[in-house]
């Protein structure tokens, strides 16, 4: 199977006997086997978004949808009041704070709990089908636009970050989609894929859709991606989105705000590709938007073992916030929203 055809997310109904569930592909298994969770508690879908086992905000949107059916579904069998219910939904929108679509999921979807089970099956569904044709329309806008944008006769040379393909969304991708347009439209040389410490979705996930599809790339270490887009390697950076806000600030995966500065440093477009669903106009800047902080141990061990002095902290935030004025060019499935002028403002960045 293509990586393009994976399916990060499915539900499956319940058989004779046994509780519907939610299947997973287990991403911290990837790239050395491709294997399915299959989750039928709340709490083990809680666990599974936090571990990112499922991860990517598409994606862990999709799960959140099915979540509310998996509560629904637990409640069922173990005799949960509506208040219980409520309290359980209330805790899968909550299992990871920075990407809106999980909230804008869970919020979509619960409101037909009274409606009864296929009705909020059929919505969570829809968002899904919903996300993945969202996809193929940004590979579509984001290919012509980067393609005019830079307007050379060669293949581009795209930089990327973390992984925002078909494993991070409900199939195809975010950035990843524009790249694997430009792949089938003959326009690719090369992608440089940054490996994304501290839990390596670059290396791992992104370079493994990109071998999955024989498509040329090159893994580095996040450290080279200014050195990289400093030198003229690279034609564009293009990232995905866990929120946007209001006014262009978009937080993405740890590491994403030094590639913009570079892209805007060396004068090339820094292009976000995420669905409207990502734009969260309840906030207002990037300032208001939570950063999840994760584990320590994260960043100061390896595989287990402890890399770092043992009387040292680790300061592990999972996303950064690019500003908004750094932003050349925002794919949405509507089209391209040329957002700042991706130039450094004469006084630095306020
Ligand atoms: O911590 P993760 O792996 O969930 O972070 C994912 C990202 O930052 C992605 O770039 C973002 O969710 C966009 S996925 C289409």
């Amino acid at each position: 199977m293509s990586s393009q055809d994976l399916r990060a997310v499915t539900w499956t109904a319940a058989a004779e006997g046994a509780a519907p569930s939610l299947s997973l592909i287990d991403q911290t298994a990837l790239p050395h086997a491709l294997e399915r969770l299959d989750v039928t508690t709340v709490d083990q879908l809680i666990d599974a978004i936090v571990r990112l086992v499922v991860r990517g905000a598409p994606a862990i949107g999709a799960a959140g949808g099915y979540g509310v059916a998996l509560a629904m579904a637990q409640g069922e069998r173990e005799g949960w009041d509506r208040a219980r219910l409520d309290a359980e939904v209330a805790r899968v929108r909550a299992a990871r704070p920075t990407a809106v679509n999980l909230m804008v999921c869970v919020d979509r979807v619960a409101p037909l709990i009274g409606a009864g089970l296929p009705a909020v099956l059929a919505e969570a569904d829809a968002i899904v089908r919903e996300d993945l044709e969202a996809n193929h329309a940004m590979g579509a806008f984001g290919a012509d636009w980067l393609l005019k944008r830079l307007s050379v006769d060669r293949p581009l040379r795209i930089l990327t970050h973390c992984n925002t393909g078909a494993l991070a969304t409900a199939g195809w991708g975010t950035a990843l989609g524009v790249i694997r347009e430009l792949h089938g439209r003959g326009r690719l040389e090369a992608v440089y894929a940054d490996e994304t410490r501290p839990l390596l979705q670059g290396a791992r996930l992104t370079a493994w859709e990109l071998a999955q599809e024989g498509i040329p790339h090159f893994v580095q270490a996040d450290g080279a991606a200014a050195g990289t887009i400093l030198r003229g390697e690279v034609d564009a950076a293009i990232v995905g989105a866990d929120r946007i806000a209001a006014n262009g600030d978009t937080a993405n995966k740890v590491g994403t705000v030094g590639i913009a500065l570079a892209c805007a440093y060396a004068g090339i477009p820094f292009v976000v590709a995420a669905p409207t669903t990502t734009v969260d106009l309840a906030t207002a800047t990037g300032t208001d938007i939570e950063i999840e902080l994760r584990s320590e141990d994260e960043v100061l061990e390896w595989g287990g073992v402890r890399t770092a002095p043992a009387g040292s902290r680790g300061h592990n935030p999972a996303f950064d916030v690019t500003p908004g004025s750094l932003v050349t060019g925002l794919v949405t499935e509507r089209g391209v929203l040329e957002v700042g002028a991706g130039e450094l403002p004469e006084s630095g960045l306020s």
